[in-house]
């Protein structure tokens, strides 16, 4: 991916369990599948002028990789890093690490469910924390997201 692309290309990422969406615990997370999250996102981003990365995985690794890999191909992150969330040093560590901007998306309300939810690793590491808005979320990260590196790149 050239310079160019990388500069208007937002990497999407969902970790572990989201590829069961549709079917897993209907009333938390609702109705709607992993495609049509990603399908709202990418929908998001072509009205700006944006395109979007998609990665769904269950492997803490894998997402880590995918964070790295992000530098040469990716202005910003959105991720809902969904039980690594609660428990991963390592993710926070790689989103630090890379230095993009990103915002944290939950379909559900974390703050609203069981105390272990209540705590995000990756929030202190976020630009910004959407929670409890199901698919609209990824929605409104990439427009916020786009937004802000615009006016970033407009000096
Ligand atoms: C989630 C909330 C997490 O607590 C949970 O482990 C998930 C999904 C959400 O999108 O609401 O898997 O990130």
């Amino acid at each position: 991916m050239n310079a160019a692309d990388s500069a208007r290309t937002l990497l999407i990422l969902n970790g572990p369990n989201l590829n069961l969406l549709g079917t897993r615990e209907p009333a938390v997370y609702g109705t709607d599948t992993l495609a049509d999250l990603e399908a709202t996102a990418e929908d998001a981003a072509r009205e700006l002028g944006w395109n979007v990365q998609c990665l769904q995985s269950n492997h803490e690794g894998e997402l880590i990789e995918a964070i790295h890999a992000a530098r040469g191909t990716a202005a910003g992150i959105v991720i809902n890093p969904a039980a690594y969330t609660h428990t991963s040093v390592a993710i926070r560590d790689a989103l630090a690490g890379v230095g993009l901007p990103v915002v944290e998306v939950h379909l559900s309300n974390i703050h609203r469910r069981e105390e272990f939810r209540h705590h995000s690793y990756v929030s202190p590491v976020a630009e910004a924390v959407i929670a409890g808005a199901g698919r609209h979320g990824y929605r409104m990260a990439v427009q916020f997201l786009a937004s802000k590196l615009q006016e970033a790149a407009a000096g």
